[in-house]
């Protein structure tokens, strides 16, 4: 393959535009009605068909066919040379690059002559962006007092960068990320034509990757293709390291029917695949995100391939939309959390781990302290949830509030005795040793923490982000920490966990109330600790 298969699959046609149709109709009427205007600001993401449509345009104010409707020809002779890349009268500039100021001087100098071939010198200036405030000025100048046999079409990604003074002279157009769909179509055309093999999954999971871009899309295909074999899902997979759609929606359907088992099975065989966890984790969000704007009644923007689309009003259906925020959250912060280097799944399976706790049925607590442990909620700011996400679920179970962890301050005295923080600050190091063996996450995780106060016969733990926050917050870390603590202090002192921003306050292990704690509260901070 000689040529870059975006380039050999420019659209020649206003037909071939794809997903474009307010941009186009509004250009093809301009041709027809011979209302082209002399500046036009296309802007919009990388790969959408700004540079395509700026050619089209250049090749249908110059066609030399008789019916106006049917400009641009795309085989007569200027048709022919735009398509070449040899039209004299179509100027491409790129801004970007170091030449562009000089271009735009030249530009300035040149503009007055008549065009050589056609009826119109186009100008393009791609990434118009990028130029410096003079080269501005100067095509400000131009844009002001236009010649007639002008047309000026600036191209940028970033239309907030050019000054208002330039935008009012122009019409503007608004390229549009593409949706899934066409893309799928686009690849699933190219790829039939130039005899490349491809599963049709492969194509959905390339046009995925490609967020809204053809250029990107076609990109990943030409890439994919170049490996000479068969284009399959598993080799797509490998390749960009993906998952396919089918695991976020076996693992949604895992979330929504609590069973963490099939959910861990699921993210381990995409793991095992070549997945990487956090794209994974990202795909997952961007379903949830997708499922969330299905609920707001906004498919359309959802970009969803119509094969998923009856799980996936099933999932919108069965999810609420506050349970999808917190799941999008929760696995955004899987996505984001970039220092789980030594197990990269940890974090992926933690956000499962806790988007299932939170369906289970809130328990209240006995009095006494019984095994079960009480409702605790991530942040105190957050408002009770409903005791269960899912509304397939029996009505009992789904009205019970969340119950406040015990009952009234006596009975925590009566529970837990009266404890300090103090008192459980210094048998911190007994505490954490306890549960180092069983759990060494865990101690790392209780060694990072600050403990803030004892409040409603919690433990309140504060972590310095939602990361560590969310690893801590499982039903198996808290009730460890709870046993660990009963243990050692022959108390039962349930925790609970916030993040908290709070200035670096004495770590467990230090009195709280001596020279180091003193030193913290005025500023100082611990650079290193000794044994
Ligand atoms: N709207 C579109 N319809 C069909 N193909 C497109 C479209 N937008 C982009 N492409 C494909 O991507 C390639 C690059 O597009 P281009 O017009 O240069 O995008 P932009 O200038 O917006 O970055 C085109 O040659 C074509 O193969
Ligand atoms: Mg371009
Ligand atoms: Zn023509």
């Amino acid at each position: 393959m000689t040529q870059a298969l975006y380039r050999k699959w420019r659209p020649h046609k206003w037909d071939e535009v794809m997903g474009q149709q307010h941009v186009v109709q509004t250009l093809r009427n301009a041709v027809t009605g011979e209302r082209v205007a002399h500046a036009y600001l296309f802007s919009g993401p990388r790969g959408t068909g700004k540079t395509s449509v700026a050619r089209l345009l250049a090749k249908a104010v110059n066609c030399l066919a008789e019916d106006l409707a049917a400009r641009p020809c795309s085989i007569c002779a200027h048709c022919m040379a735009v398509n070449e890349g040899r039209f004299l009268d179509l100027i491409e500039i790129d801004a970007a690059s170091n030449t562009g100021v000089d271009d735009i001087r030249d530009l300035r100098d040149k503009i007055n002559f008549s065009p050589n071939q056609g009826r119109y010198k186009v100008y393009v200036i791609d990434e118009v962006h990028m130029l410096s405030t003079s080269a501005f000025n100067a095509l400000l100048k131009t844009l002001e007092e236009p010649p007639p046999h002008a047309i000026f079409i600036l191209v940028t990604t970033e239309p907030h960068r050019i000054p208002a003074t330039v935008l009012s002279r122009c019409q503007q157009h608004e390229f549009r990320r593409a949706p899934l769909d066409y893309i799928i179509k686009q690849l699933d055309q190219i790829a039939q034509a130039e005899g490349i093999q491809a599963d049709h999954e492969a194509l959905t999971l390339i046009a995925r990757q490609a967020t809204g871009s053809f250029r990107d899309a076609i990109s990943l295909l030409d890439q994919m293709a170049s490996s000479g074999q068969k284009i399959s899902l598993e080799l797509t997979q490998t390749v960009l390291g993906t998952a396919a759609s089918q695991t976020v929606l076996d693992l949604v359907d895992a979330i929504l029917e609590n069973r963490p088992d099939t959910g861990l099975v699921t993210i381990h065989r995409a793991l095992d695949a070549g997945v990487d966890a956090r794209p994974l984790a990202r795909q997952i969000v961007d379903y949830l995100r997708a499922l969330l704007l299905v609920k707001l009644d906004n498919a359309a923007q959802a970009d969803l391939g119509a094969d998923t689309l009856p799980q996936v009003e099933r999932h919108a259906g069965a999810l609420p939309a506050p349970e999808i925020l917190r799941l999008i959250r929760l696995f955004n912060a899987a996505a984001t959390d970039l220092r789980g280097g030594w197990q990269p799944s940890l974090s992926l399976e933690l956000a499962l781990a806790e988007a299932m706790e939170r369906q289970q049925p809130v328990e209240r607590p006995s009095a006494t302290g019984g095994e079960k442990l009480p409702a605790t909620r991530s942040r105190p700011e957050v408002p009770p949830r409903p005791a269960r996400g899912v509304q397939d679920k029996s009505p009992e179970t789904a009205s019970v509030p969340p119950a406040p962890p015990l009952e009234s301050a006596a009975e925590s005295k009566s529970a837990t005795g009266v404890v300090s923080l103090d008192r459980v600050a210094k048998a911190w190091r007994q505490i954490r040793a306890a549960i180092r063996s069983s759990n060494p996450a865990l101690e790392a995780l209780l060694n990072s923490c600050k403990l803030l106060e004892i409040k409603d016969g919690f433990l309140v733990l504060g972590f310095a982000s939602d990361i560590l926050l969310s690893k801590m917050n499982t039903l198996e870390q808290l009730e460890a920490t709870r046993r660990a603590i009963a243990e050692v202090l022959g108390l039962n002192l349930p925790v609970r966990c916030v993040v908290s921003n709070a200035r670096q306050s004495a770590p467990p292990d230090v009195k709280q109330d001596g020279m180091v704690a003193a030193a913290l509260k005025a500023g100082g901070e611990i650079v290193d600790i000794q044994d």
